[in-house]
């Protein structure tokens, strides 16, 4: 697993290996809630090999502390409408941005401990304009999973895979309407994920 591991931190490995298990398509889902014409956070974005994906015109952030990462999306989209920054998403870089439509945590909350997961939120809510979304997409535990599809969610990268009710539980803290879905049709081998929208920020920002 380790070797693995590092294999994923070269980049062209990494898109390969998402488009061969199918991980592709299911960015592809999230991107399809994107509407033309709105502003895009995209929060823990790696390589942001979907990005050719997503609606135009958009205008389009992506933040990960990934130099590597956020080289190769900078070379192949960077541009007017997209700009790239290697770092945290935190308090000052959200105070930098316009008001968001859409924030994106694609693969990312299960990366994350609950007190980082209650922080990435709020700070998420924090930036969306009225009528703003989040949308984020995990690997989970769920009950109807099979023996391959849960030795996948044992053996993912992230050491914080959920069941959706914790993902739920999480997301309710800083938003009055979240919706959720399994998701386990989309990859190529058995795998179960939980896609999330999150809506109606409820901290003192959204008044
Ligand atoms: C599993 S990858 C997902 C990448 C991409 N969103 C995708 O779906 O292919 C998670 C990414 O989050 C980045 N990351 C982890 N914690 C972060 C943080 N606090 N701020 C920004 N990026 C972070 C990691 O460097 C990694 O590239």
């Amino acid at each position: 697993m380790e070797g693995l591991k590092s294999v994923l931190r070269h980049v062209p490995a990494y898109v390969l290996l998402q488009r061969i298990v199918g991980a592709d398509r299911l960015r592809y889902r999230c991107i399809e809630e994107i509407r033309p014409g709105e502003t895009v956070l995209d929060v823990g974005c790696g390589p942001a090999y979907y990005f050719p994906r997503l609606p135009q015109p958009v205008k389009y952030h992506g933040f990960d502390t990934d130099a590597p990462y956020i080289d190769w999306a900078e070379q192949r989209f960077g541009g007017e409408n997209a700009s790239f920054h290697c770092g945290i998403f935190d308090e000052a870089a959200a105070r930098a941005l316009p008001q968001i439509d859409v924030v994106l945590l694609l693969g990312l909350l299960h990366h994350m401990s609950d007190e980082q997961c209650t922080e990435l939120l709020n700070l998420s809510a924090s930036v969306l304009s009225p009528g703003g979304r989040v949308i984020s997409l995990d690997t989970c535990f769920e009950p109807t999973q099979g023996r391959i599809s849960r030795w996948m969610s044992e053996n993912d990268r992230g050491e914080y895979v959920r069941e959706p009710a914790a993902f739920e539980k999480l997301a309710l803290q800083s938003f009055g309407q979240v919706e959720g879905k399994v998701v386990n049709d989309a990859t190529h081998i058995p795998a179960s994920y939980w896609m999330m929208t999150m809506t109606a920020p409820t901290g003192s920002w959204a008044e």
